[in-house]
């Protein structure tokens, strides 16, 4: 039976967390993504992506919240599993909700939902030191992690506002101490969200674990966008890092391949991209 299920997708591989460690000690870009449904997991596999995001961003471009506040693990596990039915190649993560992992039995418990019905393979929460014991709690369990730091859109309300982190020594030095505690207590994978670019790079040499980017500046391992901006269909002021790639690539697929296409040779981000 494993024969088989190794035999699957044999012409492209599926990507696992050793596949994304390999390709962080050679030097080569990991290209990630978010995405909410089976139509565009399709797309998103056939480009080239790596990594695949069901992001708790849904909750503003899918169901029209202004934060991910309101987002609920039933409501991942619903676009979770829409994704998984159509993905083959890449690696599927599906974030935490906001309140779904305030102790290590309810992060366990929900961590295992996403699993066993939104068909995740690794779950992503967001948070610094105050996360580590439900991180090392997860990774005790084999739960593959994915921790974000930096801008936490979860705390939106806390932190009075979607800004850049990090851009004061002190604040910068304890997130490159929490990126380090964490992956020690078990993250395989750590995402910096809307930090100087000088402090992204810092954090993706601290560590041995790959590093994503959204806003990060280049000198991570990755990066990330929303699907919905890089297709040009979100409204409103966008980020700085953000890129419409429908310019270059012209259709859905097009502009997918032209993502994975810049981050994989470095065109993108680039130093317009970044915060300082
Ligand atoms: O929810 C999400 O889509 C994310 C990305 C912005 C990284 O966390």
């Amino acid at each position: 039976m494993y024969k088989q299920l190794q035999q699957r997708g044999a012409e492209r591989p599926p990507v696992n967390i050793s596949t994304l460690a390999s390709m962080k000690s050679k030097g080569q870009k990991i290209a990630c993504m978010t995405c909410y449904d089976a139509s565009f997991a399709v797309l998103v596999d056939e480009a080239g992506v790596d990594l695949v995001l069901v992001g708790d961003s849904l909750g503003m471009v899918i169901q029209g919240y202004d934060t991910t506040v309101p987002v609920t693990v039933d409501d991942i596990i619903y676009h979770s599993r829409a994704v998984a039915r159509a993905l083959v190649r890449p690696l599927l993560v599906a974030d935490m909700p906001f309140m779904s992992y305030s102790t290590p039995e309810q992060a366990l418990n929900n961590a295992v939902r996403l699993m066993q019905e939104g068909g995740a393979q690794m779950v992503k929460l967001e948070g610094g030191a105050g996360q580590v014991e439900v991180v090392k709690y997860l990774a005790s369990h084999d739960i593959p992690i994915c921790a974000h730091l930096g801008l936490k859109p979860q705390s939106v309300h806390k932190i009075g506002g979607f800004r850049v982190q990090g851009r004061d020594g002190d604040t910068a030095s304890a997130m490159r101490k929490d990126a380090k505690m964490l992956q020690d207590a078990g993250a395989d994978i750590v995402l910096l969200e809307c930090i100087p670019s000088d402090l992204g790079s810092l954090i993706a040499k601290d560590l041995h674990v790959p590093v994503i980017g959204i806003g990060a500046g280049p000198d991570v391992d990755g990066q990330i966008l929303v699907l919905y901006d890089i297709l040009d269909i979100t409204s409103g002021r966008k980020p700085r890092f953000v890129k419409n790639f429908m310019l270059e690539g012209g259709s859905p697929l097009g502009a997918i391949e032209a993502f994975c296409l810049e981050v994989k040779d470095g065109t993108y981000p680039g130093p317009e991209h970044g915060f300082s």
